[in-house]
């Protein structure tokens, strides 16, 4: 879903998905002299914010494409390639983990913050984000206007056995089973503001996401069909300048390695 995706996510989501990352950073006690390790780095947007706090910074991703994009925005980080669950670190090596918009998409997410919670020192903290569920209306929209048209989503968020609920508590209660202690669970809700063509485009011609992959696969006359049936629910989310406000959710959770 990410191979070669890391300047058609900068164009889309990558705005997006900036909007949590001081509380991330906050939750996770990212400051002066801190070392940090972001997973799922993408194109360096957590990197970067941490870098300006002072953090060591260690970053890895699946995708070279990826890796690449952080590591010229960033040169100061150490960026690698590594895939969750299984990182290229020793135990206890970092003060601080990070993971933004990334557990939904690891297939297990038990396995993946058991592995941060072996890469962390004893008092290290961790934090995560993900989409909440049910969606907000923003969250929703190109997804409303593929299956307006048609389309079906693929079934399922993960593999059978790992499902979980994306609530505060349900992303809460994966922290514990993976050994965190001190742990919270929290929603963060926001409006993002978007220009409607340009947020069609970004994800459609971009193929970044669930909903991209989806649309990236449609015939043209099934496209022409979902960009109507878009351009027709974007309308409830204009604001007062014809700009969308998008509503969205996020699920913030965080705790500390006993
Ligand atoms: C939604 S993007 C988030 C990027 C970044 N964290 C941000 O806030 O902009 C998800 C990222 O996770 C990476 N990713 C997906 N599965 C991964 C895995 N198993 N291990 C490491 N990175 C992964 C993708 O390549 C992509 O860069």
């Amino acid at each position: 879903m990410w191979a070669g995706r890391a300047a058609a996510y900068r164009r889309s989501a990558e705005r997006l998905c900036a909007h949590p990352v001081p509380d991330l950073l906050d939750a996770a006690r990212v400051a002066e002299g801190v070392g940090h390790l972001d997973v799922g780095c993408g194109t360096g947007t957590v990197v970067e914010a941490a870098r300006a706090r002072g953090a060591h910074v260690t970053a890895v991703d699946a995708e070279p494409d990826m890796v690449a994009a952080t590591g010229a925005r960033v040169p100061q980080a150490r960026v690698e390639h590594g895939t969750l669950p299984e990182l290229p670190f020793p135990d206890a090596e970092f003060d601080a983990a990070t993971a933004n918009f990334v557990l939904n998409h690891v297939g297990d997410p038990i396995a993946a913050l058991t592995e941060l919670h072996r890469v962390l020192r004893p008092g290290g903290r961790v934090a995560v984000t993900l989409w909440r569920n049910p969606d907000a209306a923003g969250q929703t929209l190109l997804g409303r206007a593929a299956q307006a048209a048609g389309v079906t989503p693929p079934a399922g968020r993960a593999g059978p056995g790992v499902d979980f609920a994306r609530t505060g508590d349900g992303v809460a209660g994966l922290l514990r089973t993976a050994g965190f202690a001190d742990v919270r669970g929290t929603e963060l809700a926001w409006e993002h503001p978007a220009d409607a063509e340009e947020w069609w485009a970004g994800f459609a011609d971009g193929g970044i996401g669930t909903v991209g992959t989806m649309l990236g696969a449609l015939t043209q006359e099934e496209r022409a069909a979902a960009k109507a049936h878009y351009d027709r629910l974007a309308e409830e989310l204009a604001g007062p300048d014809g700009r969308l406000l998008l509503p969205h959710i996020a699920v913030l959770a965080h705790g500390v390695k006993a």
